[in-house]
């Protein structure tokens, strides 16, 4: 593993990031991980200005075909951070209001913006505490795998605030609103395993095994053709918000611009291996690029 950032002082000089978040790479997969063990990795305006970085910089590093959003120790994150995120920018915001507006411009430009629409695939691997603010990066990665233990919560009304951000619009893309409401109103805690019951990620698996099946799928991600993926999950997720006219013109024009920007004429040679060279089942599996 050729790990970016947390090795060499050197490396880390060239990195554009800091200490508040590690991006370790591994046959594609850039496994970013968001670095305040002590803290729970709460999300702090430092942290925050980090992760843009990190993004846009993974974006157009070859070492990421997928990447894998985590936390350090035993917590993915708990949340934004009580003491600098809130308590200190009320403060500031008295005599400076522009404070507010520039932490809250990073906090959503990499838990949301960018992170939601980002060019490569995405997956969300909670392996612990995840609270509040926590939830606007797990909705955001295209796939999400959790630790059964992981503990979740929407936990702003236990300190006296409804979830603020995106944090509820977020819950409305994924889950129910029985359950999204329930989680909301009282603020209790749920698993891992009932967080894929409510689908708000796509499975929970052991702890033991948190990694390795994570590591298998971004894996499989990262053999594919990255046009074609990044076509299908913009188009996704942005048709979901159209009506189904202009739905079906985007996503045929969506169709037609992967077509002309991929180098790997995956169309092509799909449709070439197997109407001609019969040589594998699209319903079962993923054409050879190699051939
Ligand atoms: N913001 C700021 N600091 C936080 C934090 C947060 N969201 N979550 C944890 N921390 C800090 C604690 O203040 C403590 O700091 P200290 O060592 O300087 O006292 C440290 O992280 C460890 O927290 P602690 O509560 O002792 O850890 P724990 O393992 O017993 O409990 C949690 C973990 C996540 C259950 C608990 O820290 C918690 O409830 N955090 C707040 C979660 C929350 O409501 N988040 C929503 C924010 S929108």
């Amino acid at each position: 593993m050729d790990m970016a950032v947390g090795a060499e002082p050197a490396d880390r000089a060239r990195e554009p990031w800091g200490n508040t978040v590690l991006v370790e790479f591994d046959e594609g997969i850039a496994w970013v991980t968001l670095n305040r063990p002590d803290k729970r990795n709460a999300m702090n305006p430092t942290l925050n200005e980090e992760m843009v970085r990190v993004l846009d910089a993974l974006e157009g590093d070859e070492r990421c075909r997928v990447l894998v959003l985590t936390g350090a120790g035993e917590s993915f994150s708990a949340g934004m951070d009580l003491k600098e995120y809130f308590r200190e920018v009320d403060e500031a915001r008295a005599t400076n209001p522009a404070v507010q507006i520039r932490v809250r411009r990073a906090s959503a430009e990499w838990q949301w913006k960018r992170l939601a629409h980002w060019s490569k695939p995405t997956i969300a691997m909670v392996n612990g505490w995840c609270f509040g603010g926590a939830f606007t990066p797990l909705v955001a990665c295209d796939l999400a795998i959790a630790a059964e233990h992981a503990q979740f919560g929407l936990s702003e009304v236990n300190w006296g605030i409804p979830p603020g951000g995106v944090v509820s619009r977020a819950l409305a893309a994924t889950v129910s609103q029985r359950d999204a409401l329930y989680f909301i109103m009282t603020g209790e805690t749920f698993d891992g395993r009932r967080a894929a019951e409510m689908r708000l990620v796509n499975e929970a698996v052991p702890a033991d095994r948190l990694r390795e099946r994570t590591r298998e799928l971004a894996l499989k991600l990262a053999s594919m053709n990255p046009v074609v993926l990044r076509a299908a999950k913009v188009g996704y997720k942005i048709a979901a918000e159209m009506p189904w006219e202009q739905a079906e013109d985007y996503l045929y024009a969506k169709l037609e611009q992967s077509q002309f920007l991929d180098a790997e004429a995956g169309r092509q040679k799909g449709l070439a291996q197997f109407l001609d060279a019969k040589s594998y089942r699209p319903g079962l599996g993923a054409y050879d690029p190699t051939a």
